[in-house]
């Protein structure tokens, strides 16, 4: 009885979140769609990821989902609890490296490795195909930690090569716009 009951209410779950899925699907109407919360976090030295991350957040604004950008992003926010999707939008420096004002996010989940498990997660990372070897590292790593910590990515991670792709921003959208419908 007990076994006949649980698996109704799992049946009914999973149809709910079937539901759940549909609604976010980019063809139906603002009104149907479920809006998520959409932490972004920017890792830059010289502005790019920045203005990527604040062109997909006038794009996410105006589908109605509710949309936070940080370029000094602390671990606790988005491990207090309360978080849904997290957006990484990070260039590379050095040789594959964070750039300075990600890196001590990134220490510090590591550090205290944190539970991310609750989080889903997206990443554009920027970078230049003449680093070869070290292409878009920061973005790769980043991607990595967040997977190792329990997150759960959605989508692919896009990488925009600043050598063949000047205006990252447009590959950005473009990119956001399939992205958007999988949350
Ligand atoms: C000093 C320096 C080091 C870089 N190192 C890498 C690298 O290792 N791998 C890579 O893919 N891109 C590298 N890049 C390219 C940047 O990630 C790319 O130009 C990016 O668009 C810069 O974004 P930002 O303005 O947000 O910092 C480097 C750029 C600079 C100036």
């Amino acid at each position: 009885m007990y076994f006949e009951i649980a698996a109704r209410n799992g049946l009914q779950t999973a149809i709910y979140v079937r539901l759940l899925g549909a609604f976010a699907r980019p063809g139906l109407k603002k009104s149907q769609r479920i809006m998520a919360d959409i932490f972004i976090v920017i890792g830059t030295e010289s502005g790019n990821a920045q203005m990527v991350a604040d062109c997909l957040e006038d794009e996410f604004a105006a589908q109605g989902h509710s949309v936070t950008v940080n370029d000094n992003a602390q671990a606790s926010d988005v491990t207090n609890g309360g978080r849904d999707v997290v957006l990484i939008v990070t260039a590379t420096t050095g040789m594959g490296d964070l750039p300075s004002n990600i890196e001590p996010f990134a220490r510090a989940l590591e550090g205290e490795n944190a539970d991310l498990s609750s989080l889903r997660y997206g990443v554009v990372a920027l970078g230049d195909q003449t680093y070869q070897d070290t292409f878009c590292g920061a973005g790769k790593k980043m991607d990595a930690l967040f997977e190792k910590l329990g997150a759960k990515r959605i989508g692919e991670r896009l990488e925009i090569d600043a050598c063949t792709q000047p205006l990252p921003d447009e590959e950005a959208v473009k990119w956001a716009a399939e992205w958007v419908g999988l949350l």
